[in-house]
C-alpha cells in the first residue's frame, strides 16, 4: 500500500493506495480513535458494488453502520439532495461524533463532503473514492460543494476529510467514460506541473484506458504527489492552488451549459485545449506542444473541441465565464501554460479572446 500525506497542521491526513483496501478501512478507523456510529453515504451504482466489504469490515471493528443511497448523478448535487441527508442523519439520531464515509465518485464526495462540512457544523469525514476523477482530485484537498442553478460547485466549504482510502480495484467496473473522465483532471495536474509525468502518460495511455491496474495505481499516486503539496501551501486557494483550476474557467461554463451532458473531464479537455491555444496565441507555447497535449487528450477518449450542442451558444457561455469564482475586480485569473509542467496565473484574458479560440469556425 502507497501512502500520501497531505499536510494541513492538525488537520493532516493520509491518502492511502493500493488493492484490495475496503475490508480494511474499518479497522484503520478504530485504530484512529473513531468508535460508535457510522454513516456510508453512497449512490446506487455504487452501493451494489462495494458497499458490502466496506460494512463488512466496519461492522466487524465495532462500528454500528448505516448506509445511505442517492441515485447516480450530477442532478444530486444539490440543496434539495443535501436537505433530504440531513433529515436522514437526524433521523438515525446521528451525533457529532457521527463519521460520513463518502464512498463513490465525485458526485457523492461533493455532496457528503457538504453534508459533514455543515450538519452540526460539522462530523468527520472519510472519502472512500471509487472513480478515477474522485481518486485523482475531488476526494482530497478538502473541496466540498453542491451545484446552484446552473452554476456548478457555486455553494460549498473547505473541509478536510480524516482519511482517504484509494483502493484501485474499484477502477475495474468503472465505465471508460469515467475513466476518461478522470483522466481530464491527470492531464491537468501533469500539464500545469509536472513535464516527466506528462512524458509517463504519453507513453502509458493506452494501458490505462484498457484498465490495466499496475499503471493506474501509478496514475493515481503520482496525482495525489503533485496535488497533495500545492494544498498544503496553499488549502484555501488564495495563490498557487488556483493552478489547479487550469482548463476549469471554461471547463464549468460548457459542463454546466451543456445541462452536464458533457462530463466534468471532457469540459476540462476542452478547457485545457482553449488555455493551450490562447497560450500559443500569446506566445508562451509552442506549436508542437499544444499538439502533443491534443494528442494525449484524444488518447484517453476526451474531446479537444466545443461539440456542436444546440445551447452552448456564445453569449452565454461567456456570460457564465464572467461568473467563474476566480474572477476578481471583474477579471478573470485565469491559467495558463509557459510550458508542459509549468503554469501561471494571467488577468489578460478577456471572455472574448476566450470566445475566439472556443468558436473557431463554428456557428452561434
Ligand atoms: N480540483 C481543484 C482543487 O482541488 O483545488
Amino acid at each position: 500500500m502507497i501512502k500520501v500525506r497531505v499536510e494541513l497542521r492538525e488537520n493532516s491526513y493520509e491518502i492511502r493506495i493500493g488493492q484490495g483496501l475496503l475490508p480494511h478501512v474499518g479497522l484503520w478507523l478504530k485504530k484512529k480513535g473513531f468508535s460508535g456510529k457510522t454513516v456510508i453515504i453512497t449512490d446506487s451504482n455504487v452501493r451494489p458494488l462495494y458497499a458490502a466489504a466496506l460494512e463488512r469490515g466496519l461492522a466487524d471493528a465495532g462500528f454500528k453502520v448505516t448506509v445511505f443511497e442517492i441515485p447516480a448523478g450530477e442532478e444530486q448535487k444539490t440543496l434539495t439532495t443535501a436537505g433530504q441527508l440531513y433529515q436522514l442523519l437526524a433521523e438515525a439520531f446521528a451525533e457529532r461524533t457521527t463519521l460520513i464515509i463518502a464512498l463513490g465518485g465525485g458526485v457523492v464526495g461533493d455532496l457528503a463532503g457538504f453534508v459533514a462540512a455543515t450538519y452540526m457544523r460539522g462530523v468527520p469525514l472519510v472519502q472512500v473514492p471509487t472513480s478515477l476523477l474522485a481518486m485523482v482530485d475531488s476526494s482530497f484537498g478538502g473541496k466540498t460543494a453542491i451545484d446552484y442553478g446552473s452554476l456548478k460547485n457555486m455553494v460549498g466549504a473547505f473541509y478536510q476529510p480524516k482519511l482517504v482510502v484509494a483502493d484501485v480495484d474499484t477502477l475495474k467496473t468503472l465505465p471508460k467514460i469515467e475513466l476518461a473522465n478522470g483522466m481530464g483532471e491527470v492531464i491537468k495536474h501533469a500539464v500545469i506541473r509536472d513535464k516527466g509525468f506528462f512524458n509517463f502518460l504519453r507513453k502509458n495511455m493506452a494501458g490505462a484506458m484498457a484498465y490495466d491496474t499496475k499503471t493506474l495505481k501509478k496514475i493515481v499516486e503520482k496525482n495525489a504527489r503533485i496535488k497533495a503539496p500545492v494544498v498544503a501551501t496553499d488549502e484555501k486557494e488564495s495563490g498557487l492552488r488556483t493552478l489547479l483550476n487550469y482548463g476549469h474557467t471554461v471547463g464549468h461554463a460548457v459542463e454546466a451549459l451543456s445541462d452536464f451532458q458533457i462530463k466534468h473531464g471532457q469540459a476540462v479537455a476542452i478547457g485545457m485545449m482553449a488555455a493551450a491555444k490562447l497560450a500559443q496565441r500569446l506566445g508562451f507555447l509552442a506549436e508542437k506542444k499544444v499538439k502533443q497535449m491534443e494528442e494525449l487528450i484524444l488518447a484517453a477518449g476526451l474531446p479537444v473541441n466545443l461539440p456542436d450542442l444546440d445551447q452552448i451558444e456564445k453569449e452565454t457561455l461567456l456570460e457564465l465565464i464572467k461568473h467563474d469564482k476566480k474572477v476578481r475586480d471583474g477579471k478573470i485569473r485565469f491559467v495558463l501554460i509557459k510550458a508542459i509542467g509549468n503554469a501561471f496565473i494571467s488577468d489578460k484574458i478577456t471572455p472574448e479572446l476566450i470566445g475566439e479560440v472556443l468558436f473557431d469556425g463554428k456557428h452561434t
